[in-house]
């Protein structure tokens, strides 16, 4: 089970944070993946600094733009199914 969280403190929730879950939400559902992933939300990852939204793959740090969820979710998620 892969482990995606989605930070929703302050600043990331600026940075379209919620945008992000619903689309990491509505690809989980296209593709059948709920018994592969745990899509959560968490707080503030430290990486307020840096642009796009504070991501965590499986503990790796990552930060996201939220018009480049689904980019992303192909690139980094998926391939670690
Ligand atoms: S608020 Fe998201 S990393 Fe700080």
């Amino acid at each position: 089970m892969l482990d995606l969280t989605v930070c929703i403190g302050s600043a990331c929730h600026l940075k379209g944070a919620y945008n992000l879950i619903q689309t990491f939400q509505q690809l989980i559902e296209e593709k059948s993946l709920h018994d592969q992933i745990t899509l959560k939300s968490g707080f503030c990852m430290k990486l307020c600094h840096i642009p796009g939204v504070g991501v965590m793959v499986d503990g790796e740090e990552h930060h996201v733009a939220a018009e480049k969820a689904g980019e992303f979710f192909a690139k980094e998620v998926e391939p670690k199914l």
